[in-house]
């Protein structure tokens, strides 16, 4: 499925704008503080429920109006397809949020995420190497939500738990045997997080290396799954070990929350040795393989999300890595502020079926594409 017609109002700088992307690629060009990023953030908002530059919605409605509403339809078929599915988003400056999928209210953004499932590249994807645990741990989550969808229920349980045990670790005096009983469930939700986490890695690790290896050449890189405890020790003994240090420190130190994604080159952390361009395209490699495992493993394609990729990436990474996510036939939407550049990745077999916008002052412009 793909965005077939995009509604959007009210975000940012756009008062009002109806687009009809393309099923591969969309350019989206125009001057800085045009809106190119506002619209991305539109779609992103319709997939996830939520911006990626704030968590404060209100700042997203446009100034001068009282509400945002963005609206598309989800199709599979060429321009003529009018029978898609329908999703739409909209908050008030009051407050309100709603969410509408295929004409019914939903009241959870991962119902969203299910039917609208979106990958997002942009200056800040960079920190799920150079950040902290919680980047990469989301982005594993998010694949396993993808995947797996009892995930979800489990997740919410493991969080619960977590929660209760550290709310027992903040008393004064400690019922042993009523830790006992946290343990134990404690102890059995992180051991199924954790393989969920596992067996969605395990799909995800071969897909990275290829794609890696096509991007970027020879560099010989470790990608391991931390899953929150010592591999050669049983989270039972570990909670036992820890209990002192957790009573100090008011939490539990071990556990599915503590899982991370381990990044080496030559033994040493990639964040450490690894070039700003070389980063870019571990991180570019992991979303493409993110992607790819959703098709396989559901045959659903993401849309993604790239905003401003030049200004990341030199020009032979931008092309293998456009002509990888083509590949995998998702829909694509691209950023920035020379539509030469834009349209200069655009393999010629696909020139002609681009969706080509040029947004001015927060108003879109659908263009026909220049064909060299
Ligand atoms: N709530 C709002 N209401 C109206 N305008 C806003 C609001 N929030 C931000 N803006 C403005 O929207 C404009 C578009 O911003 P956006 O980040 O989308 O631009 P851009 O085209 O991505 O620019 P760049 O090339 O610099 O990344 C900016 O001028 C910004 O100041
Ligand atoms: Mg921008």
């Amino acid at each position: 499925m793909y965005v077939t017609r995009l509604d959007v109002q009210g975000v940012r700088n756009i008062h009002k704008s109806l687009l009809y992307p393309k099923a591969r690629i969309n350019i989206i060009y125009g001057e800085n503080g045009s809106g190119k990023t506002s619209l991305l953030e539109a779609i992103y908002l319709l997939g996830r429920g939520r911006s990626f530059r704030t968590t404060n919605l209100k700042a997203v409605i446009n100034r001068a109006s009282d509400a945002c509403t963005i609206f598309a339809l989800l199709g599979n078929g060429g321009t003529d397809d009018i029978s898609g599915v329908p999703i739409g988003v909209s908050r008030t400056s009051g407050g309100g949020f709603h969410f509408k999928v295929a004409g019914r209210q939903v009241y959870t953004s991962s119902q969203l995420a299910e039917t609208l499932p979106i990958v997002l590249m942009n200056s800040d994807s960079l920190a799920l190497v150079e950040g902290g645990p919680g980047h990469r741990r989301r982005f594993i989550d998010w694949g396993v939500f993808h995947v797996e969808h009892s995930f979800r229920e489990t997740w919410r349980k493991y969080q619960r738990c977590h929660k209760q045990r550290n709310k027992l670790l903040r008393h004064d005096k400690i019922s042993m045997a009523e830790l006992d009983v946290w343990d134990r469930e404690f102890i059995s939700l992180s051991t199924q997080v954790a393989e969920c986490r596992q067996q969605y890695f395990d799909k995800v690790l071969p897909e990275f290396h290829s794609i890696f290896k096509s991007l970027n050449g020879s560099l010989d890189l470790d990608l391991r799954l931390f899953r929150g405890w010592a591999e050669d020790s049983s989270l039972s003994k570990e909670l036992k070990k820890s209990y002192q240090r957790d009573r100090v420190s008011k939490t539990t130190n071990s556990g599915a929350h503590r899982a991370d994604l381990k990044l080496k080159y030559e033994g040493r952390p990639a964040s450490e040795v690894l070039s700003r361009g070389q980063t870019k395209a571990v991180v570019l490699a992991m979303l493409i393989a993110q992607g790819r495992v959703l098709h396989r493993v559901r045959n659903k394609d993401c849309v993604y999300l790239l905003d401003d990729l030049a200004a990341e990436l030199d020009r032979a990474h931008l092309s293998r890595g456009m002509e990888l996510l083509l590949e995998q036939k998702a829909q694509i939407f691209i950023t920035g502020t020379s539509k030469d550049a834009l349209q200069a990745l655009v393999p010629k077999s696909l020139a002609r079926g681009i969706g080509l916008f040029h947004v001015k002052q927060g108003v879109v412009d659908q263009e026909e594409p220049d064909l060299i």
